[in-house]
């Protein structure tokens, strides 16, 4: 499946995606307060002129199975053909679920949950705008969804929207932390993506532009915005959707979701606490640990072109890097400051995503990544 983009998308170029493709009524899937804070609302306004739509923003953050179902039953009794969706990753998601539950609704919705190889059918033409440069939700074929409780992950090529639009403007509302944060996020799934046992020469390449980009602008970025540092962190986010999109993520982020579950740390934020750690970790790899097919030797080699990319000499040189990045865009990382304690640690163990965790292109046992996670906590 290939995606069209368009930078700086304007009112006429969403517009002239309708016209192009005859729509005649839009099926509008937002956030609640972002969508008017972000500039959104104004924006889509003016491009709907003149076109019917439905707009669905009835769902919280982390998409829930139920919200979709509800989705769901809108879209099917509006006749909409077309799905455009703008907001966060949460939104974009969302859209992506709706769009594909309502192509395939011959198939019950919690069994494509669990089985995404059902999926057989395309959604409608479906136009995707980030309002966060971060998750890169919009450049990759997988939803996340909630049910129970529990995390899974819709994934297929009928799930990657057909157009993504890339418009920093719609980050300008957002604070120094949500952009920190956002940002962290796309440069945590960047280099997760080059090291991940899933990578490949196309998705080293999107990384690899998305950490240069992400190490010169992200700190500016939330320091001293300026539309010029908005557009190359958004383009850097997006560059690194694409990467995982090919790749996945690995360690950092199979760690992550138990700081934000428990502990309401943001993604972003949760999966800086334990990244910089790794790239300590992942140069130690040797024949007992390996777990990328292509053997120690590329192991260790990525890892050094890693280095290279981030302008240092050593793993250690990285780690210091990262953390001193961390430490100047105001996010923090002292567990304790955190209301993490030495006894909590057990619960973000148990919690580890192993999906995730068997991406990353070596292997540690339980007892290896609490001895990482206690270093993690005695950093201030
Ligand atoms: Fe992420």
């Amino acid at each position: 499946m290939s995606q069209k983009v368009l930078e700086q998308i304007s009112s006429d170029d969403l517009k002239n995606l309708f016209s192009e493709h005859s729509t005649k009524k839009i099926f509008l899937v937002t956030g609640k307060g972002s969508y008017v804070k972000s500039g959104a609302q104004n924006y889509i306004e003016s491009s709907l002129e003149g076109y019917e739509y439905v707009r669905f923003s009835d769902f919280e953050q982390n998409p829930k199975l139920e919200d979709a179902l509800r989705g769901l039953e809108l879209i099917k009794a509006s006749q909409c053909d077309m799905v455009l969706a703008i907001g966060g990753g949460s939104v974009i998601d969302m859209a992506k679920l709706i769009n594909i539950f309502l192509a395939n609704e011959h198939i019950d919705g919690l069994e494509i949950v669990q089985n995404s190889k059902l999926i057989t059918k395309k959604g409608y033409y479906f136009i995707a705008i980030p309002t966060t440069a971060g998750t890169g939700s919009e450049a990759t074929h997988f939803a996340v969804v909630y049910h129970n409780n529990k995390k899974y992950s819709v994934a297929h090529p009928f799930v990657l929207p057909d157009v993504v639009g890339l418009n920093s403007e719609f980050t300008f509302s957002q604070s120094p932390y949500l952009t920190a944060c956002s940002g962290l996020d796309a440069l945590s799934q960047a280099i997760e993506s080059y090291w991940s046992t899933g990578a490949n020469e196309e998705s080293k390449g999107y990384a690899k532009q998305a950490i240069t980009l992400l190490l010169e602008h992200l700190e500016p970025c939330v320091l001293s915005p300026s539309s010029a540092h908005r557009t190359a962190v958004m383009q850097g986010a997006y560059l690194a959707g694409k990467a995982i999109n090919i790749s996945k993520t690995t360690v950092a982020h199979a760690m992550s979701y138990a700081f934000t579950t428990y502990f309401s740390i943001p993604h972003g934020h949760a999966v800086f606490l334990t990244l910089p750690q790794f790239l300590i970790e992942n140069y130690k790899v040797s024949d007992a640990k390996i777990n990328d097919i292509r053997g120690n030797m590329y192991v260790k080699n990525t890892m050094l072109e890693l280095y290279k990319i981030l302008n240092v000499n050593s793993p250690l040189e990285a780690f210091h890097l990262l953390l001193n990045l961390t430490h100047t865009i105001r996010i923090e990382t002292s567990f304790k400051t955190l209301g993490i304690g030495i006894s909590d640690l057990d619960i973000i163990l148990d919690s580890v995503n192993l999906e995730r965790l068997k991406n990353n292109p070596i292997d540690f046992s339980k007892a290896e990544l609490k001895s990482i996670l206690l270093n993690c906590f005695n950093q201030e």
